[in-house]
């Protein structure tokens, strides 16, 4: 059977980064869950569909014509219909976008079954809100990852800037606060560690700190080989 590690968490806590490095290092399939409602998100506007049409928006999730496209040493390239949409679904408004298609079950359960397929030998690293408690509740390893709001904010700046996205940090600040209300008191698949979740607080470790504890915490459970 794969192995499966979970980490879950609130937007700019880090998980995105820490997951792919995870798995690139073991060489485990990567799942980012967020894009996937990023991408819902973008094909509502490319389609004229409202952001509240709840059927519609799961025809669109069900039928999403997406590739991830692997790039050595860069996050995996985006396409949503044969087009690059790497940095567009990276922006504040398509978070604000999939925050919103991503609070409607029959969304949530069109993106199931693929999500789910990402589990393939040897092992899946599943980023995401609800990897450990929804969609891989199985799992062997489940992380929170979690840091302040100032923090959070601080971090999704620099990697915008670092894009050549030129945004102002209060805007930022306001936009995880707002996403992680929706987020978080949501009626469905809510934003909140499983029962049997780590928690790591981010807020004053380093991506390859966090990163460490996450291999020690594989060995420990003897889902990789302790070296
Ligand atoms: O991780 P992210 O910032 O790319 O996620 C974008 C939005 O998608 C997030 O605000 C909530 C939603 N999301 C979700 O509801 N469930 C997931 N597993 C992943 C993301």
């Amino acid at each position: 059977m794969p192995q499966v590690l979970t980490i879950d968490g609130p937007g700019g806590s880090g998980k995105g980064t820490i997951a792919q490095k995870v798995a690139d290092y073991l060489g485990w399939h990567f799942l980012d869950s967020g894009a996937l409602y990023r991408l819902t998100g973008l094909a509502a506007q490319n389609h004229n569909v409202a952001l509240d049409d709840k059927a519609q928006l799961a025809v669109l999730a069900e039928n999403l014509d997406i590739r991830f496209e692997l790039v050595a040493n860069d996050e995996p390239r985006v396409l949503l219909e044969s087009k690059d949409v790497s940095l567009e679904i990276r922006l504040p408004e398509a978070g604000q976008a999939a925050s919103k298609v991503a609070a409607f079950t029959e969304v949530r359960d069109a993106l199931l079954l693929r999500q789910r397929e990402f589990k393939r030998a040897p092992g899946l690293v599943a980023d995401g809100r609800d990897m450990g408690t929804v969609v891989f509740p199985d799992a062997p390893l489940k992380v929170y990852l979690t840091a302040s709001v100032e923090e959070r904010a601080q971090r999704r700046y620099k990697q915008l800037l670092a894009k050549g996205q030129s945004v102002k940090i209060g805007d930022l600040l306001q936009d995880i606060q707002a996403r992680d209300d929706r987020d978080m008191n949501r009626a469905v698949a809510p934003l909140r560690p499983a029962d049997d979740a780590i928690i790591i607080d981010s807020s004053f470790m380093s991506i390859d700190e966090v990163f460490q504890q996450i291999l020690d915490l594989l060995k420990d459970r003897d889902m990789i080989a302790a070296k």
